[in-house]
């Protein structure tokens, strides 16, 4: 199939190259020139396991094409899948200004029948908006075309985005029009080769499905962390609940690991956006406030236990700091727990030596300025450099090169061998008995 995707992020980039990569003629669109000339190059934008590869063989084959605009002849086709970024507005609300602009210019340039594809995470009810400004296009050019508009949301994770979208657990498509089903399914058909994944629905329900899986997985976390901070009170050690309650099939061992908060570009956003709709049709939603409120406060707990430890100055405390991405497998620091707890941190007057396996260049283009021209952050070429003459280590980030370190080599290093867990991947009686002091969050230690 001949298909274009709009935008070159996470998803556009990852949905444009897999599905080239099973033999689709794709054109990605990016109003970012200087990104679309690098892809043309080769270099990518983004960190993402096994992308590389998929994108520069892909270009080099010709199935994959890089555009700056759907003016391009090149882009008309008869699949145009939108997956422009959708960030939080100022009242929590999705931002539909990109994804509108992109549907107004598919009115103004397609000369056939087409379907339009919603991939990127949007409100309940946008899909006829983007009817609208695409008709509204049309209408202006007194073009009498037909379209159809198909909600089919990404559930890819950052990390393991390629893997995700390769073998897809399901495939969500909502649409009303049986000519736009049969040509989603023929698109998926080469991801489905073990069993059917395609669930059809209405295009309302397809919208509010990606919006209730991402609640659903923040509300886990919500409620482990919750439970966490109570058995830090209660003198309870939480890992030994959590693998109490996991081994129970109904609960599973999924999204239950207690920690510093979500973060990234889509847990936030979404439980905000979705909390937005729920305040839209007077309904107060309960769960989801308590959700996001219990997020905001488990991003202070790693500060107040480090906070804690040093009598509640931590002026020109030297810290060490493993892990500013979001989460492992990815570059991304949107709304990264690291970022939070950082500004504590700086806020308070500590100075903090920071290492990432690959979100250093990110932090160096995203983090302010003056944390770095003020010598209060400095990012450090290794992780064992991080940990240098520190008075204690934080864990952020669970990396896999973090999982195992050299404990002996550290505690040489550090000033004083402490270390503050925000991730519970250590052991704390091990640790104790190897002379470190530890926190996690919620852990105790006991056998
Ligand atoms: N990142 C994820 O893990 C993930 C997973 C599932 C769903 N989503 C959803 O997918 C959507 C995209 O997310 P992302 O993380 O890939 O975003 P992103 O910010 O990484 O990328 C968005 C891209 O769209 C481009 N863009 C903006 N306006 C444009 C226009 N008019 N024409 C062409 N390109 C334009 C931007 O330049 C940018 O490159 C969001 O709605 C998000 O919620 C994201």
């Amino acid at each position: 199939m001949r298909l274009t995707v709009v935008g070159t992020g996470y998803v556009g980039l990852v949905t444009g190259a897999c599905l080239a990569e099973m033999g689709n003629d794709v054109v990605c669109v990016d109003v970012d020139a200087a990104k679309i000339e690098r892809l043309r190059q080769g270099i990518l934008p983004i960190y993402e396991p096994g992308l590389e590869s998929i994108v520069v063989g892909n270009t080099k084959e010709g199935r994959l094409k890089f555009a700056t605009s759907l003016k391009e002849p090149a882009t008309r086709s008869a699949l145009y899948l939108i997956a422009v970024g959708t960030p939080p507005g100022e009242d929590g609300s999705a931002d539909l200004r990109y994804v509108l602009a992109v549907a107004k210019e598919i009115g103004q340039t397609i000369s056939d029948y087409c379907v339009i594809v919603d991939k990127s995470t949007v409100p309940v009810g946008t899909a006829e908006r983007v009817r609208d400004a695409v008709q509204h296009g049309l209408d202006k050019r007194r073009s009498k075309i037909s379209f159809d508009v198909v909600s089919n949301p990404e559930f890819l994770k950052e990390g393991d985005a390629v893997q995700d979208f390769m073998r897809p657990d399901r495939i969500i498509i909502g649409s009303d029009s049986e000519r736009a089903r049969e040509i989603l399914r023929e698109l998926y058909v080469p991801f489905m080769r073990t069993h059917e994944r395609v669930i059809f629905m209405g295009i309302r329900d397809a919208e509010m499905t990606k919006y209730a899986a991402n609640a659903m997985l923040a509300t886990k976390i919500s409620f482990m962390n919750e439970m966490a901070n109570l058995c830090d009170r209660l003198g309870v050690d939480v890992e030994n609940v959590r693998t109490g309650i996991g081994s129970d099939a109904r609960i599973g061992y999924s999204f239950i690991y207690p920690g510093i908060g979500y973060g990234g570009s889509c847990f936030p956003k979404d439980v905000r956006a979705l909390i937005h709709m729920a305040s839209a049709v007077d309904m107060d939603p309960k769960v989801l406030n308590a959700v996001e409120a219990r997020n905001r406060s488990q991003h202070r707990v790693l500060f107040e236990k480090v906070k804690k430890h040093f009598g509640g100055d931590l002026k020109n405390r030297k810290l060490g700091l493993w892990g500013l991405a979001f989460k492992p497998g990815t570059d991304d620091m949107r709304e990264a727990p690291s970022v939070a707890l950082l500004q504590q941190l700086m806020a308070a007057g500590a100075e903090v030596k920071a290492y990432d396996p690959v979100a250093m260049e990110a932090a160096r283009r995203d983090l302010p300025r003056a944390w770095f021209e003020s010598n209060q952050l400095q990012l450090v070429e290794h992780q064992y450099q991080a940990v240098d003459a520190v008075d204690g280590l934080m864990l952020v980030t669970e990396w896999k090169p973090f999982r195992h370190p050299d404990f002996a080599r550290m505690k040489k290093a550090m000033k004083s061998p402490i270390i503050f867990d925000g991730r519970n991947q250590y052991d704390p009686h091990g640790l104790r008995q190897a002379g470190f002091i530890y926190y996690g969050i919620g852990r105790q230690g006991a056998v």
